[in-house]
């Protein structure tokens, strides 16, 4: 496509974001970047080193010097923490019941989203958060904020644990509800729909219809400002 663009996804856990984002990413040939990995790496480097999660002047000491990278890899995105692979250790039941507790951090904040501009900045790219619209790529030219119900997101979850889970559907339901609402509630950056941003409720409906509505918005405002720009 003649004109690259930022497409920016937004919303709470489980609506799909980073399952369509990286199929969206694919299609378009743009570079799929999953920020939510990133505070997660963020927060199993704090866990490992033994930080106090509730002192900010210890996040924010360990935020300033950290590098997070994201690279491309076989099976999905390899995550890398200061150059070491953390792919396989940020998913944890640990790690996600912590991680809205650092991502509230103000240094963390800002060094992630300073990392993520520097990702976006060659346009071309599918990010998806919860404050990407409103603050990390406000000016990205495609903005969509993807929920389901509370129900689905958690059985979209509970599915993904296989046959012996370790909780109830009700009590991951109940995580994921009080992980969205930390997440909103925070001070900085909070999951919140941009003014701009096209809403999409993925609840009854396959992942291939959310993909190929996104891909044909995000086409059609790469065409727009190429005409524009003619
Ligand atoms: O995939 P899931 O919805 O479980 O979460 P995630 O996208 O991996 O994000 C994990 C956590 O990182 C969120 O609950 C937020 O606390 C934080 N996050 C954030 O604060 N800002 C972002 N742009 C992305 C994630
Ligand atoms: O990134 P986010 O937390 O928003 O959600 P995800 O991890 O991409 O998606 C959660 C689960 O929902 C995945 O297992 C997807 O396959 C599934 N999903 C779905 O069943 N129907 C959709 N329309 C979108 C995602």
């Amino acid at each position: 496509y003649p004109h690259r663009i930022n497409i920016a996804i937004d919303g709470p856990a489980g609506a799909g974001k980073s399952t369509v984002a990286r199929l969206v990413a694919s299609e378009l040939h743009y570079v799929y970047v999953d920020t939510g990995a990133m505070y997660r790496a963020v927060t199993f480097v704090a866990q490992s080193r033994g930080l106090q999660l509730n002192d900010s002047d210890s996040l924010a000491s360990l935020a300033s010097g950290l590098d997070i990278s994201l690279l491309p890899g076989e099976g999905g995105q390899i995550v890398l923490a200061d150059g070491k692979d953390v792919t396989g250790l940020i998913r944890s039941r640990e790690v996600t019941a912590a991680v809205s507790l650092v991502s509230a951090n103000a240094a963390v904040r800002s060094r992630m989203s300073e990392l993520q501009r520097r990702m976006a900045a060659a346009k071309g790219v599918v990010m998806d958060g919860r404050d990407i619209g409103t603050h990390v790529l406000p000016d990205a030219e495609l903005k969509v904020f993807l929920t389901a119900s509370p129900r689905e997101r958690a059985s979209r979850r509970f599915l993904e644990l296989g046959d012996k889970p370790a909780v109830t559907l009700d009590q991951l339901e109940g995580e994921i509800a009080l992980r969205d609402r930390m997440d909103s509630e925070r001070e900085i950056a909070p999951l919140r729909q941009a003014a701009d941003a096209l809403l999409i409720d993925s609840t009854g409906r396959s992942i291939a219809e959310i993909v190929d509505e996104i891909v044909s918005l995000g086409r059609t405002a790469a065409q727009a400002i190429a005409a524009r720009e003619n």
